[in-house]
């Protein structure tokens, strides 16, 4: 054996159904260090440190979550960190992308390097990127955009709801942020919702005596989401920049996202495995239950799920996103309980990261929702895309051995007992899951084991995007 082998480490998936975007075939898989480095039938055993039998089993990429929120803080509560970043991994997701929010008076870069150096350094257990929330438009902030690229970060986020809020950006700052990051080929997303709106219908339902959660839907209705979606449009129109909305829940946002769309504009978008799974209905329940399902843009009706199945099939909206937010229930949502509070209280968002994969398999390729090669798509696949993961998201050579070897046998229950997302409630509390992740690696290492989670602290790596993502695919790169 030569010095090189011997300092290889070897694995060897046997037997899988390997699934991607185009196609399933049963197949090895041959893994050297961190790296896809073989596929193919009856692959040599010989030299192999591990083998892995996926016979009877789906063998995926890892998934790629590119919508989660490990350091949001909302009036003054925080989040769950990367300390259980952990879940994600036992759902089969291997890379997070991050949202942090540029700390008002610094610059874009340094509020990056600050929470990956005090909150992610160290701590992280599946790779991750960031998404910078720019919350501070000044001009030297504006000339700095372009700086992203090179440093691996190629989005940018603004939020136009939450009025009000810090982070809450006017469409100055949209339109310049689109202008400076074309040139730079940074994809621009937005949280679509009129935040005037949502401020004018949230006074006037607490000054009717409204406050209960269910008037959280009430507060940002549909027309509130397509009327940003569509005024992003026209300021990515404006700018010739392509423009990516993020979770997208209703029938009318879509409209808009599919006419730009056939006009040729570059306009793309994700939704979130809830806005699938859920309807309104969930926030009308006794004991301030509802308050577990209060994230923004709202729950919807019903008649909104198929048109958002169809838009992932057709591609209008391209993957689908948890937008993760560990707020716990006993204390964090209660913010909004008892005299004097009201929906407007409670703070945004759900814990969704570790059930993304399960959900979407289990209420979308078992519905026959979503083809196979679909939920690659979606899951995986596209997110890389998107985020200039070059060499994540596919089971193909030279990229990055992030594996999910899933058996489609397995049948259980969601819900809180089984979670590490470190919250004390599960927005899928109860629900029937089918098939689950027993093996996951993460760059060729097993970080989870007949289902459990077996990696370490610390071992997520930085996953630098290149600039130019999908969302440019009809744009000339620089
Ligand atoms: O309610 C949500 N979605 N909270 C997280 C922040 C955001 O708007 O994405
Ligand atoms: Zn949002
Ligand atoms: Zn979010």
């Amino acid at each position: 054996m030569t010095w090189k082998e011997r300092s290889s480490m070897k694995t060897l998936i046997k037997n899988g159904m390997i699934l991607t975007t185009e196609n399933e075939f049963k197949s090895d898989i041959l893994i050297v260090d961190e790296k896809i480095a073989a596929i193919g039938k009856n692959l040599s055993e010989e030299g192999v440190d591990k083998i892995i039998d996926a016979e009877g089993k789906f063998v995926f990429p890892g998934g790629i979550d590119q919508h989660v929120h490990y350091s949001f803080v909302y009036q003054g509560s925080k989040v769950r960190g990367f300390e259980t970043s952990n879940a994600p991994a036992l759902g089969g997701t291997t890379t997070v992308i991050e949202f942090v929010n540029q700390v008002q008076g610094k610059g874009l870069l340094e509020s990056i390097d600050e929470f990956k150096t005090k909150d992610v350094d160290g701590i992280a257990m599946v790779d991750y990127g960031f998404h910078i929330v720019m919350t501070d438009p000044r001009p030297e902030v504006i000339e700095e955009i372009p700086k992203l690229a090179e440093a691996g970060y190629p989005t940018l986020k603004l939020f136009m709801a939450y009025k009000g809020q810090f982070f809450h950006a006017d469409d100055d700052a949209i339109i310049q942020a689109l202008t400076k990051g074309k040139e730079a080929g940074i994809t621009v997303m937005v949280h679509a919702e009129n935040g005037d709106i949502v401020d004018f219908l949230t006074k006037k339902l607490i000054a009717e005596g409204k406050t209960g959660t269910y008037y959280h839907a009430v507060s940002r209705p549909p027309v509130c989401e397509a009327e940003a979606t569509r005024r992003a449009i026209y300021l990515a129109e404006m700018a010739n920049a392509p423009i990516y909305i993020v979770h997208v829940t209703c029938k009318e946002a879509l409209d808009e996202i599919r006419a730009a769309y056939q006009r040729g504009q570059s306009v793309y978008g994700e939704t979130c495995a809830h806005y699938l799974l859920f309807d309104e209905s969930v926030l009308d329940q006794p004991n301030f239950e509802g308050a577990k399902y209060i994230c923004s843009p709202a729950l919807r009706t019903k008649e909104h799920q198929e048109p958002l199945w169809e838009a992932l099939n057709k591609g209008w909206l391209n993957a689908v996103s948890s937008d993760h937010c560990g707020f716990d229930f006993a204390v964090q949502k209660h913010m909004g309980y008892g005299e004097g509070k009201s929906f407007a209280d409670v703070p945004n968002g759900a814990p969704s990261v570790q059930n993304r994969v399960n959900a979407v398999w289990t209420y979308g390729v078992c519905e026959g929702k979503l083809s196979r090669q679909e939920f690659v798509n979606v899951i995986a696949a596209s997110p890389a895309r998107v985020n200039g993961l070059t060499e994540k998201g596919h089971i193909a050579v030279g990229y990055d051995a992030d594996i999910v070897v899933f058996d489609p046998e397995y049948r259980g229950i969601m819900g809180v007992a089984n979670s590490l997302e470190g919250v004390d409630y599960s927005i899928y509390e109860g629900m029937e899951q089918k098939g689950r992740p027993e093996t996951v690696l993460l760059r060729g290492q097993v970080i989870v084991e007949n289902a459990e989670y077996v990696g370490k602290k610390g071992q997520g790596k930085l996953a630098k995007g290149k600039p130019f993502g999908s969302a440019y695919d009809k744009f000339e790169k620089a």
